[in-house]
């Protein structure tokens, strides 16, 4: 079984590379002895990178919050997965809804982004997730399906090999609101994600990618997230920027994948 990963989406925050700094250094020291079984990824704002990438342990990585399709070029203002990794950057979030909702991202820019990222040897955290509207509608499979046959539609089997993909749960409606689904509700959106994928490519290749889920995760609720739904580990957005408690979910998830189902 492959280590449980834990992702930190800092999203547009610490406002300084010096606190970026500091909350990154106490989380190293904090896990300095934790055991091999995790990987943790920090996804700061671009400009806080470099900054960063003279810290990193085998067990703690860099990730960046999104990334363009092309290699380089007149793109102003982009940032592209080349440029990653040369920060040394490992992984990219693809896809976050946030930028769905607020950037234009669109199933289609997804899927050219998942490409390059690939192309480039970054690990993309690929994010899905229903609106609440979506969700009273009980169109939570439907959307999910979409999503993930749209940003996959042109990525081979080959791309995906190797645990370089992830896929992350994050409903809509449970991104900082203090709100989850339970875990038998993401249970299955766990196995529904892994039949795609075993539908798309093959048993082996799905069994292969690591599930995530996000939205609302803290130190109360993480333990149980991996216990009991079986999913591979967490995107965390607000309480990935309180050293303490960031640090308390890691350790919970550690505690709990021994014990985890499916
Ligand atoms: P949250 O955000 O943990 O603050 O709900 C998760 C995310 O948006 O990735």
């Amino acid at each position: 079984m492959f280590k449980s990963l834990v992702v930190a989406n800092w999203k547009m925050n610490p406002l300084t590379s010096e606190e970026a700094l500091r909350l990154f250094k106490i989380v190293k020291k904090e896990l300095k002895n934790i055991e091999n079984n995790i990987q943790i990824v920090i996804c700061p704002p671009f400009t806080q990178l470099s900054t960063l990438s003279s810290q990193l342990t085998t067990n703690l990585e860099l990730g960046a919050q999104n990334c363009f399709w092309e290699e380089k070029g007149a793109y102003t203002g982009e940032i592209s997965p080349k440029i990653l990794r040369n920060l040394d950057c490992n992984y990219v979030i693809i896809g976050h809804s946030e930028r769905r909702k607020y950037l234009g991202e669109t199933d289609k820019t997804v899927s050219k982004k998942l490409k390059a990222a690939l192309k480039n040897n970054l690990k993309p955290i690929l994010c899905i997730g229903e609106t609440q509207e979506q969700n009273r509608e009980s169109k939570t499979d439907k959307v999910l399906i979409h999503q993930l046959q749209m940003a996959l539609e042109n990525v081979s089997k080959s791309e995906i090999s190797n645990y370089k993909l992830q896929v992350a749960y994050e409903p809509v409606w449970a991104i900082g609101t203090g709100v989850t689904p339970n875990t038998d509700e993401i249970m299955s959106v766990k196995l529904l994600i892994r039949k795609i994928l075993a539908k798309m490519y093959s048993r082996s290749i799905a069994e292969k990618v690591r599930i995530l889920y996000g939205g609302s995760v803290s130190s109360k609720n993480a333990g149980d997230f991996i216990k009991h739904t079986g999913m591979d580990g967490l995107l965390v957005g607000g309480a990935s920027l309180k050293a303490t408690e960031f640090v308390r979910i890691v350790k919970n998830v550690i505690a709990r994948s021994k014990f985890r189902k499916g």
